[in-house]
């Protein structure tokens, strides 16, 4: 049976690189047999979260959870905003809790501004993967903005096998956690 992958990027803007990696390792899961979707904090506009029973009826929030639920693995990439992951995706995760993810495994990547940071996103987000028993795999990678040519392209080869690698590794996990 085919595995489904959800991917998210935490950047809402619009020519943003989080969304750029995000396409690859789209590119990179899908030639692998994967069946990807993907879930847009732009196009499907969250509220911002009020810990409200009743905000569960918004339709991009009930589409959020209902993704969550269905997939066998994730892959997140988020921008590194002063130090943590972005707010619009800790907004999208305050929507979800560990029975939604029921322990499934994820993929993490970073963006950042290219002076050394990326990491700070990245160990945020895992910790906040943790709170929320999701599988968090070993692997990750950080986009620095000097690995894009002016068309939004990956040319940096160390980068795009390191997101090959970090495809493979969720791919694993999510067949080693079926099996
Ligand atoms: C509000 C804000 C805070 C940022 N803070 C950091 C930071 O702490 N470290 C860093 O490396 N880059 C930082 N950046 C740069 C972004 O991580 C970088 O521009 C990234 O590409 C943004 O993601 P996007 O292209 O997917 O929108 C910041 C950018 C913004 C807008």
């Amino acid at each position: 049976m085919m595995n489904n992958i959800l991917l998210i990027s935490g950047s809402p803007r619009a020519n943003s690189n989080s969304k750029r990696v995000i396409a690859y390792l789209k590119q990179q899961l899908e030639a692998s047999g994967a069946d990807c979707h993907v879930f847009d904090l732009r196009e499907d506009l969250l509220p911002l979260y009020l810990n409200e029973g009743s905000q569960y009826e918004d339709v991009n929030v009930s589409k959020l959870v209902q993704l969550v639920e269905q997939a066998d693995g994730y892959m997140v990439c988020t921008p590194e905003y002063h130090g943590a992951m972005s707010g619009a995706l800790k907004n999208a995760l305050d929507f979800l809790n560990s029975k939604n993810f029921n322990g499934k495994p994820c993929g993490i990547a970073a963006t950042a501004g290219g002076g050394k940071g990326g990491i700070n996103a990245l160990n945020n987000l895992r910790t906040v993967m943790r709170s929320l028993y999701v599988n968090v795999v070993p692997m990750q990678v950080i986009a620095d903005p000097h690995i894009f040519n002016d068309e939004g392209q990956i040319i940096d080869e160390r980068v795009k096998t390191n997101l090959s690698l970090l495809s493979d590794s969720l791919l694993d996990s999510v067949k080693r956690l079926k099996s």
